[in-house]
């Protein structure tokens, strides 16, 4: 049977850093709250010259670079942002464009931070059903543009960022001993929508708008979602915990990583922690963290590893696979 299996990985983040430290002029907080909280220590933030657009195709130059192809040997590019250059064209079909990539064809798809987790299982189903043999799945996103810069509840939470995976069409037994994608599980449920939101679009106010959040209520649900949808892809692979090299998930709060792995019995030393850096990348933040561990040679061939996501929708996700 087809897998879709991993070729390469690259990740681009914008030039800025911003410390916890620099908030504590501009509202009422303090590095010991946002660290304590949330893990956080920095994250990047994207200057005027650094867009979705910029970030996503350094971070395909990178993944592309790391499989030893180039752009002509891309059919599809799926670009997971809820932060797109503009409300049209695809985003996606920019990153195309600047690659200088004209055959094909290139979408975004919008699932907030499981924007990824959503990207890897569609990308899986395009090349399993034959329409595509090398996928590049983009993670990219400028949150910086869209936070309320006056509220301290949210705007000390995400960073900007982009990473990026070639996926490649290869030969499997049909076993969980495959290389590739070996199971995912996916869900979201509108009826949260206002916990996590954006007030603003193009068909309401005519405005791009803010991130409002309440922190709180998304806490609380979060830990549940997530630990329901990896079981169920436990499940569907028959695997367990134990099975697993490595967990790589969404990096929006370490408690909230903390949290879940305990629930689910994985092991901290095989959790992937990057949230300290760059704070929530919301679509970004799976794969800078799979670019950060594969980079340092922890995440190796054969490893079996997990991803997963939850964001505003609520959507959420997982993706098993073996490296
Ligand atoms: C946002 C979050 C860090 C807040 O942590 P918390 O422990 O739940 O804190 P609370 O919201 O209960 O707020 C506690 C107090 O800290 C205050 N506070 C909020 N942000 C603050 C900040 N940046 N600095 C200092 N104080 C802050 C609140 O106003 C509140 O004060 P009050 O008790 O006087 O009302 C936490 O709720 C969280 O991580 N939620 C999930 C968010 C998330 O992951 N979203 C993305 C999903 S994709």
């Amino acid at each position: 049977m087809i897998r879709s299996v991993v070729r390469g990985m690259g990740a681009a983040l914008p030039r800025r850093i911003m410390k916890n430290a620099d908030f504590e002029g501009m509202v009422e907080t303090s590095d010991e709250w946002i660290a304590q909280r949330t893990g956080i220590r920095q994250r990047h933030i994207a200057a005027d010259d650094e867009t979705t657009a910029s970030l996503g195709e350094a971070a395909a130059r990178a993944a592309l670079d790391d499989a030893g192809l180039t752009p002509d040997d891309i059919d599809l590019i799926v670009l997971a942002t809820s932060t797109p250059n503009n409300t049209f064209p695809a985003t996606a079909v920019e990153i195309q464009n600047r690659l200088g990539m004209h055959h094909g064809f290139a979408f975004d798809l919008q699932a907030v931070c499981s924007g990824f987790v959503y990207a890897v299982t569609t990308a899986d189903l395009y090349i399993r059903g034959g329409l595509a043999k090398r996928v590049l799945v983009i993670g990219s996103e400028t949150f910086s543009r869209i936070l309320d810069w006056s509220d301290r509840s949210t705007c000390v939470l995400f960073g900007d960022g982009a990473g990026a995976m070639v996926l490649e069409a290869g030969e499997g037994a049909g076993s969980i001993a495959d290389r590739g994608v070996l199971a995912a599980s996916l869900r979201s449920d509108g009826t949260h929508k206002d916990k996590l939101y954006v007030d603003g679009g193009p068909s309401t106010t005519g405005t791009v708008g803010h991130l409002r959040m309440e922190g709180r209520e998304v806490f609380k649900h979060a830990v549940g979602m997530i630990t329901d949808v990896i079981e169920a892809t436990f499940s569907a692979a028959g695997i367990t915990a134990e099975d697993l090299d490595w967990f790589v998930p969404h990096q929006a709060n370490k408690r909230i990583i903390d949290a879940s792995a305990k629930k689910l019995g994985i092991a901290e030393q095989k959790v992937v922690v990057t949230v300290d850096l760059h704070g929530n990348t919301s679509a970004a933040s799976v794969p800078l963290a799979l670019s950060a561990a594969v980079a340092d040679g922890r995440i190796q061939k054969g490893d079996l590893v997990l991803l997963e996501a939850m964001g505003g929708g609520f959507t959420w996700g997982a993706v098993l696979l073996r490296w």
